[in-house]
């Protein structure tokens, strides 16, 4: 089975879709007509794989980590996305998106986010290409991630709280949707991570691809052979996952492992377990897992992640679930702090957050001595150091 692009509607398995007001029909006709031209396009490829090279800072490094390798008795490698311009892997996405709304035309930039690093990314690539930036944010998330929301403001983007639901990223998500139905001309609505109406889940996988295509090249060299025994990956609506996972599925021998938010645990009614707790239903656009009361009311989020703390998961990843391509942990709060403190303390790394929760696996799962596993760190926690320090 082909695991890693959708159908020409946008379907993984039952899972995908373009699910839209009519008003949103144009912007996302045009998109889905003219995304794989331009993005594959010699033009295109040449300044998006400069960019990434000398802007971003790419190839990110396959980190061999000696000491947590020793305490779990495998063999651990961690992809450095941390180590990207902005601090995580969402720029990978941002600047491929804007350089396409560039391409398309548009002059107004809006995007939604949860954790910070995703509008953070989207307003240092506006700054650098020159177009106006929105950001639609949730108001606990301004509040929790204040860093970036400075770093936000002083790249020169317009930050909108989101005061509904939550007041976490579904309800930046419903903003920025929004806004783009009143502005459908103008604006290029850059998502965040692998949901929303096709062909978003297939656009971001494909910008986040870069991932797992330096993972191949990095594990060759290093180990002989170019597929790991294990990648994991946390998944809030699947981005870094989708990246970390893409040249794998279709690679029967690797193990492909998904860690999701466990909040306060599973049945505390306070978590973002989607796989665990979803059921079919529509979410911005797309049909996939969504947390949902029986009469399709979403059930609000908790993750101590703002970057987890979402209701859905990307159609990609539900067709993962579905078929048992991918095993699902949920990993609490709690443990995704021990992780966290674990990984500072023996290897001088402190992750984000998020992060945290594919580490977390760690204490979940048992390897053999043998066992390559690569571990995607999709972010660094400065964003997250309030946090900490309340736990430490
Ligand atoms: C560092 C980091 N990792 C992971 C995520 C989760 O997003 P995704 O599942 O799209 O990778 C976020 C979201 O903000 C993030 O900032």
């Amino acid at each position: 089975m082909n695991y890693k692009n959708p159908d020409e509607y946008g379907y993984y398995g039952e899972f995908g879709g373009a699910f839209i007001p009519e008003m949103l029909y144009p912007n996302v006709e045009e998109l889905q007509k003219n995304y794989l031209e331009i993005i594959e396009s010699e033009g295109f490829q040449q300044e998006y794989q400069d960019l990434l090279k000398n802007y971003v800072g790419r190839a990110t490094p396959l980190y061999y980590a000696k000491n947590l390798s020793e305490k779990y008795k495998t063999k651990i490698y961690l992809k450095r996305e941390d180590l990207n311009h902005t601090g995580a892997h969402k720029i990978n996405n941002a600047l491929g998106q804007v350089l396409l709304a560039k391409r398309l035309g548009k002059t107004r930039i809006i995007a939604e986010t949860g954790a910070g690093q995703h509008g953070v990314a989207t307003a240092t690539a506006c700054a650098l290409l020159g177009l106006e930036c929105i950001v639609y944010m949730g108001e606990i998330d301004i509040q929790r991630q204040a860093p970036n929301v400075a770093r936000m403001k002083m790249l020169g983007a317009r930050i909108i709280p989101a005061t509904s639901g939550s007041k976490t990223l579904k309800d930046a998500v419903n903003e920025a949707l929004r806004d783009w139905i009143n502005n459908p001309v103008t604006t290029h609505y850059v998502i965040g991570s692998v949901v929303g109406p096709h062909p978003f889940p297939d656009l971001v996988a494909r910008f986040q691809s870069v991932i797992s295509k330096e993972i191949k090249e990095q594990l060759l060299i290093q180990t002989g052979n170019e597929n790991p025994d294990y990648i994991i990956a946390c998944v809030g609506g699947g981005s870094n996952a989708a990246g970390a996972f893409y040249h794998f599925v279709n690679e029967k021998e690797v193990k492909i492992i998904a860690a999701e938010a466990g909040g306060f645990g599973i049945e505390s009614g306070k978590s973002a377990a989607t796989t665990f707790l979803g059921t079919l239903g529509v979410l911005h656009g797309s049909k996939s897992l969504v947390m949902q009361t029986e009469d399709g009311q979403v059930i609000e989020p908790h993750s101590i992640s703002a970057g987890l703390d979402y209701p859905g998961i990307g159609p990609f990843h539900a067709h993962l679930f579905k078929e048992k391509r991918a095993e699902f942990f949920s990993i609490n709060d709690e443990e995704a702090l021990q992780s966290a403190f674990e990984l500072t303390k023996l290897e001088g790394i402190i992750p984000a957050l998020e992060s945290a929760h594919a580490l977390a696996v760690l204490d979940k799962k048992e390897f053999n001595e043998n066992d390559n596993v690569v571990i995607c760190l999709s972010g660094r926690g400065d964003k997250d150091m309030e946090t900490y320090l309340k736990h430490l």
